[in-house]
């Protein structure tokens, strides 16, 4: 019997399109991974609509007190989830909480974030925005471990996309996100390939 697929766990607050790609890679055999739940902290978000479709877990967590982040007890229970349901990677896509110690401590070293810009600039939120109206000329995405900070950690990959005269915040971030849809999956490859060694603030990929 072959080896059990990379069991993965996706947490998402939003439209969940990284998620969408990440679940289309996995049906076309292209990650060695498997989705087995999808966590959201929006009732609505189309992101758990995209896990039931599918027939694959989805759960939402209760209300917070707090727009940032969770409680810790609520964070708790999002981290038993995830080992309830035998998670080994834990991918936020669109995630906007910070992440805080009940999850860094259950899953140390196997979280990882998408962003959409060349970190360390432009963390937080609507980072396509921020560029813009900095007036930078070359924007990007970046995968990321996560770590207690805001948009930081180890860099596992990153992609830049060239600004145009003419951008949109609409029109950058879409072609931000198309990158995003084949940054993120290489990147969950290559952490089920088992590739990836964290030493330091420095991700080392090594060859296949
Ligand atoms: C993505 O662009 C992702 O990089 C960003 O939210 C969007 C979610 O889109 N994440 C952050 O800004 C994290 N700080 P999606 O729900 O369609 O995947």
């Amino acid at each position: 019997m072959g080896k059990q697929r990379l069991q993965l766990g996706v947490l998402g607050s939003g439209s969940g399109t990284n998620c969408e790609a990440i679940l289309q890679a996995c049906e076309r055999g292209e990650l060695p991974t498997e989705v087995v739940i999808v966590i959201s902290d929006v009732a609505d978000a189309p992101i758990l609509e995209r896990a039931r479709r599918r027939g694959i877990r989805a759960e939402c967590i209760g209300p917070s007190r707090f727009k940032t982040k969770l409680e810790p007890e609520l964070e708790e229970r999002v981290a038993q989830w995830l080992r309830d349901a035998g998670v080994e990677l834990v991918a936020l896509a669109g995630y906007m909480r910070v992440v805080k110690t009940p999850l860094l401590r259950a899953f140390a070293g196997r979280i990882l974030n998408i962003h959409p810009s060349l970190l360390p600039a432009f963390p937080g939120l609507h980072s396509w925005e921020q560029a813009l109206n900095y007036g930078a000329k070359v924007a990007g995405c970046t995968v990321h471990f996560v770590n207690e900070g805001v948009d930081a950690g180890p860099i596992v990959l990153q992609e830049a996309v060239p600004v145009r005269e003419n951008d949109t915040p609409a029109t950058l971030h879409q072609r931000i996100q198309e990158v995003e849809h084949r940054l993120y999956p290489a990147a969950i490859r290559l952490f089920a390939e088992d590739r990836l060694k964290i030493e330091g603030p420095r991700v080392r990929i090594s060859k296949s």
